[in-house]
């Protein structure tokens, strides 16, 4: 017994001295594998980061590379297999490789570099890792993005885009004149290139200034110049093209206020989005002129929908609907008209041709009197702000020159 004991002891008094000796020399924790080498100097960076990852050029908010990693190595790893992102048999293979692939069509340099660094470390690490028999059985967690997928759906920034369309872009042929730099040389000189914030045929590179040029502001949409300088809030070399609480008002506000909870990510569940728009909208160059408007209505909204004659009677929606201030000393109101359409219905997909079919119209005016949707800009015009109809035929020819013109109705 005592033999075979000795060695033992004298190996454990050797060890023991040689702590003793030379304790800066052995590390205080296990000795790190190489996958956790990777894990320390590769991937905890990028949780640690504050810079945006690459996912960020698809996803305005709620999903960052950072969300698939926890602060242990084993912990990311067990926990990523468990949710199917790590294909522990062919590493190459998994899905959160594929996510980090993911490359829109017009991507800079910068970002392909950050993207390409990225997928190096996940793909390093996943392969050492996945060597390790251990690594999948230590406790998993929740991993990745912990918001409904309708939440990141409505973040990604091809719906960003089209929400951008949808509300402002099919607005802006109304400050063409002087902000699209096909037709503004007059404002350029006068002003310098900054009037130029219309890029010509390109909504995505157009927003891309706006937020460059401090023209949308996220944290106080309501402040943004884009709504402070058409609404007069802010002095404005155009003067007044909008009213707080007008139509476009509105649809500049849907996307602003949008944007801004996207950015500070304020949605959390479905119910937090907002309800879509049930109409599209857009701007032509058809006019309509009101005379004989009452002086005591001047500088009030005045807002006209138009519902055209069908077999069975006046359409069930207004195809078309326009709202600017009278103008009380001409006793006159005129605005171009916006065509209106039902999403996702046949007349929807008529009206990109920017025409009203010739025939037989009733106009329903309503008139602000209160000016109540200056005081909440939500508020809409209904049954107790109407006027009356009026019955007509135009052609609705486009331009200044051709404007359609009925009389204000008698009470
Ligand atoms: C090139 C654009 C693009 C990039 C870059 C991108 N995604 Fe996505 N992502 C999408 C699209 C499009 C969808 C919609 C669903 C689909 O097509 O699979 C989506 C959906 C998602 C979803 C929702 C769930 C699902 O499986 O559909 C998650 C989570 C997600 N992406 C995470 C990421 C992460 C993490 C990154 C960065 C590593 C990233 N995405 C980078 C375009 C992108
Ligand atoms: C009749 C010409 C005209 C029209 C139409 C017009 N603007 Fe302007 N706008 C100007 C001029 C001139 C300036 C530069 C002077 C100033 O900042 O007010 C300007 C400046 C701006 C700026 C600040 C740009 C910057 O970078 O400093 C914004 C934002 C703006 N306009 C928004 C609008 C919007 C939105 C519309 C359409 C709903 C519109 N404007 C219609 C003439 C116009």
């Amino acid at each position: 017994m005592l033999r075979t004991c000795f060695p033992v002891a004298v190996t454990l008094l050797f060890l023991l001295s040689a702590v003793g000796c030379a304790p800066s020399s052995l590390p205080a924790d296990e000795p790190t594998t190489a996958s956790q080498e990777i894990f320390n100097k590769r991937l905890l960076p990028i949780f640690q980061s504050s810079k945006p990852s690459s996912c960020t050029e698809c996803h305005l908010s709620g999903v960052e590379l950072k969300d698939y990693i926890l602060p242990t190595e084993s912990a990311t790893f067990a926990s990523l297999v468990k949710a199917g992102m790590v294909d522990m048999k062919t590493p190459a293979n998994s899905k959160i490789l594929q996510f980090i692939q993911r490359t829109p069509e017009k991507s800079p340099l910068v970002r392909k570099e950050v993207r390409e660094q990225e997928y190096e470390a996940f793909r390093a690490w996943i392969e050492a890792a996945a060597k390790d028999p251990q690594m999948a059985k230590a406790a998993a967690r929740p991993i990745g993005p912990q918001l409904p997928d309708e939440v990141i759906r409505h973040a990604r920034k091809d719906r960003v885009l089209a929400s951008f369309v949808d509300n402002i872009w099919t607005e802006v042929g109304r400050c063409a004149a002087c902000h699209s730099p096909d037709r503004n040389q007059k404002q350029v000189k006068e002003h310098g290139e900054s009037v130029s914030w219309i890029t010509l045929n390109d909504p995505e590179a157009t927003l891309g200034y706006m937020l460059e040029a401090d023209l949308i502001d996220p944290d106080k949409p309501e402040e943004s110049l884009l709504l402070q300088k058409p609404t007069l809030q802010v002095k404005h070399g155009g003067g007044q093209k909008m009213v707080v609480g007008d139509r476009s008002y509105k649809q500049f506000r849907r996307f602003l206020d949008d944007y801004a909870a996207m950015t500070h990510s304020r949605y959390q569940s479905p119910d937090d989005l907002p309800k879509q728009n049930e109409e599209v909208s857009l701007v032509t160059d058809i006019w309509l002129k009101i005379v004989d408007v009452p002086k005591q209505y001047d500088q009030k909204l005045l807002q006209v929908d138009l519902y055209r004659q069908t077999d069975g009677g006046w359409s069930e929606y207004r195809v078309a609907t326009a709202d600017r201030l009278v103008f009380g000393k001409q006793n006159l109101w005129q605005e171009t008209l916006s065509l209106i359409a039902p999403r996702e219905s046949k007349w929807a997909e008529q009206i990109s041709k920017k025409q009203l079919p010739p025939g037989k119209y009733q106009a329903r005016i309503y008139i602000d009197q209160s000016g109540k949707l200056q005081k909440d800009y939500q508020q809409t015009l209904g049954p107790e702000d109407f006027i009356g109809t009026v019955d007509f035929e135009s052609r609705w020819q486009p331009g200044y020159g051709k404007m359609t013109k009925i009389v204000f109705p008698k009470p």
